[in-house]
């Protein structure tokens, strides 16, 4: 497998790597692999919806030489000179940092477009002018907006449906027009529905899958938005972080690329409550509630991973339920 001999070459020639938005779910999982894979990582991270006990948690997995390998600037993005200081020397990027949340975009489209689009731009162009090998950011599957077609294709997207979907979108259309005005090439990955370990359960924009775990565990009630029908192809962290390291790494794209992250998987929320409820083995106490639709929410979701497997030699390991059970083994 593609994957595993990248991850041999990288180990016998580390590289290094920033990792913005290093404090969070996705982030800390690509320092948790990058750095027991012997890399040097600089990361980034205002703790804006970030953690503290993320980077701690890391500490405590890596061996003590691997974690002296590891920078952190605690920095905004939205600040220039805090990207350019990230970027000096760095072999290369994974952009993660940015306002997660459809609702929170909707509650607080400013905040969500300062970081989203002014805090991206200060990163590509910074990187631009570093020339740094590789720049890899945090794309979204809400891109797709009101398309109706299933499985989503790179090619076909619809009008978006939030603000958070159009700032993903316009880090796209400044990633393109970076490469035709300045032959920077760069790649984003189009996640959808991540979950794993280090996902934030708490507060009022938390994602799905660790609201739920938490609410199952402790005796809440769980509430469903709309008929529980709405579907998401969700994706298991271990894939997401594979596909950031060959996207990095790879040296087939001749141009500003955008794939789809996920497993090509279908799953409605009713269908994952009840996986929830198996994998916790919590079966009879739970209470569902279903209540409104939610406004921004695309309605199905399920990807195409062919063009990720085909120019990437991307490979996921975990389907969805795979990826549950480790979770919560
Ligand atoms: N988790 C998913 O399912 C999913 C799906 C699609 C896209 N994404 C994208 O993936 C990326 C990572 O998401 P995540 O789930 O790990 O979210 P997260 O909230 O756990 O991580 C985002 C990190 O970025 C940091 N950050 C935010 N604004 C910042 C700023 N101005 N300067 C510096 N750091 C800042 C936060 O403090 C946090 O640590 C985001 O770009 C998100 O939009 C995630």
């Amino acid at each position: 497998m593609k994957y595993n001999e990248i991850t041999k070459q990288l180990t016998a020639s580390p590289k290094i790597w920033l990792v913005t938005g290093v404090a969070g779910f996705i982030g800390s999982n690509l320092l948790e692999t990058l750095l027991l894979l012997d890399q040097t990582v600089v990361g980034l991270d205002n703790f804006a919806t970030g953690h503290q006990h993320n980077l701690d948690a890391v500490q405590d997995i890596v061996s003590e030489e691997q974690w002296a390998r590891f920078k952190f600037i605690e920095g905004d993005i939205c600040d220039y000179a805090t990207c350019e200081d990230a970027i000096a020397g760095v072999d290369y990027i994974l952009h993660q940092a940015a306002l997660g949340s459809v609702p929170r975009s909707i509650a607080d489209p400013v905040r969500t477009n300062a970081a989203n689009i002014s805090g991206f731009i200060n990163m590509i162009t910074a990187a631009k002018d570093a020339g740094v090998k590789s720049f890899v950011y945090a794309a979204s599957s809400s891109t797709y907006g009101d398309h109706p077609d299933l499985p989503k294709v790179e090619d076909k997207i619809g009008n978006p449906l939030s603000p958070y979907a159009v700032t993903k979108y316009v880090n796209e259309l400044y990633a393109d027009v970076f490469d035709r005005t300045y032959d920077f090439q760069s790649v984003g990955l189009r996640y959808f529905n991540v979950f794993g370990p280090r996902q934030d359960p708490e507060g009022a924009y938390a994602a799905v899958i660790p609201k739920w775990v938490a609410a199952v565990k402790a005796g809440n009630t769980v509430y469903i938005n709309g008929d529980g029908k709405t579907s998401r192809d969700f994706c298991y962290i271990e894939n997401v972080v594979q596909i950031n390291i060959l996207a990095a790494t790879s040296e087939n794209l001749e141009k500003s690329e955008v794939f789809n992250v996920a497993v090509g998987g279908q799953t409605s929320l009713n269908e994952l409550i009840e996986l929830i409820k198996d994998n916790l083995r919590m079966n009879s106490f739970t209470d569902i509630q279903y209540r409104d639709f939610r406004t921004g929410d695309v309605r199905h979701s399920k990807a195409s991973i062919e063009k990720a497997i085909s120019q990437l030699g991307y490979d996921p390991q975990y389907t969805m339920n795979e990826g549950l059970r480790k979770m919560l083994s």
